[in-house]
């Protein structure tokens, strides 16, 4: 058994929630380095299938040297062209399990050349794909004073979000805002620091969040999935703030609860129809995790299950 899970959050409790099948065709969404992708094959026969998406280079660099698997295919494209990809290789319906981990990779926190760290100097890049799109810096550079606000409040439910994009501005009258550090100052210039918790933290996410499109991309993901799993096919889908966890979570009560007839209708048969998918839960880390991983901390896991209906 190969063990590259050192890091996975709720590693043992998402794997268990794809409930896997021996021979079964599986999707890791989010490869990063790989942890969870190895959970699976781990249980998987020979004749099984798993398929994994990065958007970033560096993820599918790293699968490339260090996963000699046969039965695994490594996508290097967002998660949202699951459904094109699936459907080409005529998979559709054929999914028995899909899981997420939403978010940043630790690798990706920790390379100050890539943006994402308020503790470390470098480029404010903060593209999870480095290959297209515009970098953090050069959004900052021609967007307004209001939508830079915007963007704060909405993906960052931060409180002082027009404080800060007035700060920004300001700062870019007399110098281009080019890298973590300089946004980092000029966020805790407005921002009162909080116990463990550094006050541009809200401000990052919310940037991020805005720059890898990633609630968009959630939310059209959630929505293909219903035709690639088949019948009894799981997902497993770990997410990491409210905002995130708000779409899975209303994905899955969308998806699974019976619309209510008003009473007193009489009920005529078949009309209590079978919802697409039915809700296994939701899912926290063990404290032991949350001891070793301060990143467990956050995490949410929620698992549903594909049903017969047709959709
Ligand atoms: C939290 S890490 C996953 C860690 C992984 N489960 C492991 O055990 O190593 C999230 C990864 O998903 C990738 N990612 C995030 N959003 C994506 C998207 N929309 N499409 C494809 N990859 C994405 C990131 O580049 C990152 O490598």
């Amino acid at each position: 058994m190969t063990s590259h899970h050192h890091q996975s959050v709720m590693f043992d409790e998402s794997i268990t929630g794809l409930a896997i099948k021996d021979n079964g065709i599986y999707i890791d969404a989010t490869f990063g380095r790989g942890g969870h992708t190895q959970g699976i094959l781990n249980k998987l026969g020979n004749e099984g299938k798993v398929m994994a998406f990065d958007q970033d280079i560096t993820a599918i660099d790293y699968a490339k040297a260090h996963f000699k698997d046969g039965r695994l295919e490594v996508i290097h494209s967002a998660f949202s062209n699951m459904y094109h990809l699936l459907n080409e290789r005529n998979l559709l319906g054929k999914v028995d399990g899909i899981l997420m981990d939403l978010g940043v990779s630790s690798p990706q926190l920790d390379n100050a050349q890539r943006g994402f760290s308020f503790n470390a100097d470098g480029p404010l890049d903060m593209r999870m794909n480095q290959t297209s799109g515009i970098s953090a810096a050069e959004w900052l550079a021609t967007a307004s004073e209001t939508e830079i606000a915007d963007v704060i409040y909405k993906f960052g439910e931060e409180r002082k979000s027009r404080h800060i994009a007035t700060a920004i501005k300001r700062f870019q009258e007399n110098a281009p805002l080019e890298t973590t550090l300089q946004l980092a100052n000029i966020v805790a210039s407005v921002v009162r620091k909080k116990k463990n918790k550094h006050p541009a933290t809200r401000t990052f996410q919310a940037i991020r969040i805005f720059i890898n499109q990633e609630l968009q991309q959630l939310s059209d993901t959630l929505e293909q999935t219903l035709n690639l799993l088949a019948p009894m096919g799981r997902l497993s889908i770990i997410s990491f703030h409210s905002i995130e966890d708000r779409i899975v979570k209303q994905f899955i009560q969308k998806y699974s609860q019976q619309k209510q007839l008003p009473k007193g209708l009489p009920i005529m048969q078949g009309e209590n129809e079978q919802m697409p998918l039915k809700n296994l839960g939701k899912f926290f880390a063990s404290t032991a995790e949350i001891d070793n991983s301060r990143r467990s901390r956050s995490a949410i896991l929620r698992i549903a299950q594909r049903t017969t209906k047709v959709c």
